[in-house]
């Protein structure tokens, strides 16, 4: 018997045991599946129709409480669902959409769970299945993907899954509650005059900016809500735990932009994330994910729901109804503990992530699971729902220089490993002598200059476009900082370009400004009055390096010179208008001798520079001196 023979008699059978109806669009009336032409699936508050070809929504509606003309309106009308991946194998590189093979339905009395399976592996080489998952009576239907990798030379560089919804009714959009408003048409911005001024960048007439990377996430967290909205109705996509995620959870991605677009990524590249290189044998759970429906009287009260919902969804982590042995819900275990820096809690944010114990850094890590959690007020801390299994612990903390990691951490089936209290000792070099900024991973608590206007509300100005531009207008003859007198939320500029006029030629022509493609030179000017005997350490740290280089000198002296200094492909924060992209850490440590009671250090690129550096620049989390006689 077929495949798609056995399914039709198993959903025939399930839809006799059921009531002897057939699910039909638009009843609203229980639980249920009909494996026709399309798939239709139901409950008593969602209905869609789905292309069993493509594995895509292509009707959706919702049984509205307040708005009847909701319920038969298709959410996805115009729009469309789709999944897509861009891959390279053998070297070759494709754009793919999964071939749907496959449909595999598994239905109870509490839900139904539908699986759209694609194996021919000479499209993707992955084994590859996606469910949709529709519980009784729920709002919330879930995503979640399983990929299994069978062969040898294929790498991702994005992996996604999106809906493109009615714009009709989604005219809204919320990244983060405060990041909302009016969603860019497309048409508008094809219609407006637009010039595109970077990709996926566009100034309309009025001057002002749009760039979808204004609508990443904002807060690089491990529980995150975002969604589309109507007037009163809204589609939020819930991601309640981040296990799954590339780069660890300081991965910033997309979420909504124009084109009406609700995106899961379940891999990227943005902000330098490396490709996905999986060996063979790798298997990964992408997800899963909630979409939530709810209505209410204001985008705000939608999104507010919207994250009650996700707490909801917490408890449910991870969800009973994954059964792939690969999900692994049932056997999960935890690790607590109290983690404390020098002996006391740290008063500021505090972010325990497990890996696996080959993985050095969670910013470079895409095939393998990271389970994160942060630390509470008094340093206790549970990181739940882990896979048995042997872990590296890596800590990272605001205002902590470093990074805490501790290997053998083993997570046993339904159990919790209790670390008891941590004492991370922070890394030291000596005294502190002066400190611009703080260790967060983050150039968002220094200058920007301004940007250009962007239609996008509650914008904080590095996420406009062209900060760069300005540069030298606010900063005509580079930082010059006094420690102990200047502001470093005033006085020192977020991210340092290499030459005084970043910005492509054809940007600069948008502010007036001619090419100067002299090098640029920050000081750093501080007191020192302790001994000349013994050393001082002089630590730099980067959230972005794009080609850059960097050069130090004491009073004149050279004391650091680095040419090759670029961050991976990719890592353009500054022009994707983010705050960070890749954390990088350069130290030095020089003779005291060099110091006097007055000193000045001096910032500049490495090596000869010229007029195409224009988009060289890295930006800075903190810069920090210490001694030690
Ligand atoms: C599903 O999509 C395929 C491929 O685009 C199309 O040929 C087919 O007509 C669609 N099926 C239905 C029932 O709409
Ligand atoms: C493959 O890579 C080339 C060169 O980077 C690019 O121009 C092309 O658009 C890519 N094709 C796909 C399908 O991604
Ligand atoms: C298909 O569904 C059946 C019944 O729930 C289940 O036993 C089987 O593992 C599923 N197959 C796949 C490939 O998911
Ligand atoms: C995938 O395809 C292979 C070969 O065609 C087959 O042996 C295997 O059973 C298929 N697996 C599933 C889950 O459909
Ligand atoms: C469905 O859920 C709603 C609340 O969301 C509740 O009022 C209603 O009674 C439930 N219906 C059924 C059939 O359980
Ligand atoms: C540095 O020393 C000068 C005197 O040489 C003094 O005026 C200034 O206040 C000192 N700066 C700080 C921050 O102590
Ligand atoms: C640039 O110069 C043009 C022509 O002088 C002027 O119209 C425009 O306002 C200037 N733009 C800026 C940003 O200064
Ligand atoms: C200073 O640095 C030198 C070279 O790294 C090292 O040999 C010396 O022990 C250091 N002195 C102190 C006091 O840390």
């Amino acid at each position: 018997m077929s495949t798609k023979c056995l399914i039709a008699s198993l959903v025939l059978l399930l839809v006799h045991t059921s009531s002897g109806q057939r699910c039909n669009k638009l009843s609203f009336q229980r639980l249920c599946v009909t494996d026709g032409n399309d798939l239709v699936l139901e409950n008593e508050r969602l209905s869609m129709t789905i292309n069993k070809t493509k594995g895509q929504i292509i009707e959706l509606y919702y049984n509205s409480i307040i708005d009847t003309t909701i319920k038969s309106t298709n959410l996805v009308g115009g729009g469309s669902n789709y999944y897509l991946a861009n891959i390279d194998v053998d070297g070759k590189n494709a754009s793919v959409r999964p071939y749907m093979g496959n449909i595999n339905i598994t239905q109870n009395a509490e839900l139904i769970d539908i699986a759209f399976i694609s194996n021919d592996t000479s499209i993707w080489p992955v084994y590859f299945e996606f469910h949709l998952v529709l519980e009784k009576n729920s709002s919330v239907f879930y995503y979640y993907s399983i990929h299994k990798y069978l062969r040898d030379g294929y790498t991702a560089g994005q992996l996604r899954w999106a809906i493109r919804a009615n714009m009709d009714i989604f005219k809204y959009y919320s990244v983060d509650g405060k990041r909302a408003g009016t969603m860019p048409l497309q048409r508008d911005i094809k219609s407006a005059q637009t010039q595109t001024v970077q990709d996926w960048t566009y100034m309309f007439k009025d001057g002002t900016v749009y760039s979808k990377y204004q609508q990443i996430s904002s807060n690089e967290d491990i529980n995150t809500v975002f969604g589309i909205y109507g007037n009163r109705f809204g589609l939020s996509l819930l991601q309640t735990h981040k296990e799954w995620v590339s780069g660890g959870p300081f991965k910033q991605d997309l979420t909504t932009h124009t084109g009406h677009l609700l995106l899961f990524h379940e891999h990227s590249g943005h902000y330098g994330t490396p490709e996905l290189v999986p060996t063979k044998g790798w298997t990964k759970v992408y997800g899963p994910i909630g979409l939530y429906f709810n209505e209410g009287l204001s985008l705000s009260e939608m999104y507010s729901d919207a994250q009650r919902q996700l707490r909801e969804e917490e408890k449910k982590w991870p969800y009973q109804f994954v059964t792939a042995p690969e999900y692994n819900a049932q056997g999960r275990g935890s690790v607590s503990g109290v983690l404390t820096v020098d002996g006391s809690p740290n008063k500021e944010w505090t972010y325990l992530i497990l890996t696996e114990p080959h993985v050095d850094d969670p910013q470079f890590e895409s095939a393998t699971y990271m389970y994160s959690a942060v630390a509470g007020k008094n340093g206790e801390f549970k990181i739940p729902a882990v896979r048995p299994g042997t872990y590296k612990l890596q800590v990272i903390a605001k205002g902590v220089v470093g990074r805490y990691i501790q290997d053998n951490i083993h997570v046993y089936q339904k159990e919790n490993s209790d670390l008891g209290t941590i004492d991370w000792k922070q890394e030291t070099h000596g005294e502190l002598l002066w400190q611009i900024g703080v260790p967060d991973r983050s150039s968002a608590e220094f200058k920007s200059p301004p940007g250009f206007p962007s239609p996008i509300p509650n914008l904080e100005e590095y996420r406009k476009f062209g900060t760069w531009l300005s540069y030298p207008k606010t900063f005509p003859n580079d930082p010059d900082f006094t420690v102990g007198l200047s502001d470093p939320a005033e006085d020192w500029c977020y991210f340092m370009p290499t030459i005084k006029t970043p910005g492509f030629p054809a940007q600069l022509k948008l502010v007036n400004v001619t090419q100067n493609a002299q090098p640029t030179i920050w000081k750093v000017r501080f007191n020192y009055s302790g001994s000349t005997k013994g050393n001082a350490t002089l630590i730099l740290g980067f959230t972005a390096r794009v080609k850059a280089g960097i050069r130090a000198l004491i009073n004149g002296e050279e004391i650091l010179e680095v040419v090759d200094f670029d961050g991976p492909q990719g890592d353009s924060a500054l022009f994707r208008q983010a705050a960070h992209g890749i954390f990088h850490q350069q130290s030095v440590t020089f003779g005291l001798s060099l110091l006097k009671d007055k000193n000045i250090l001096e910032l500049t690129p490495a090596g000869v520079v010229n007029q195409n550096h224009f988009d060289r620049m890295m930006m800075w989390d903190f810069l920090r001196m210490e001694v030690s006689n």
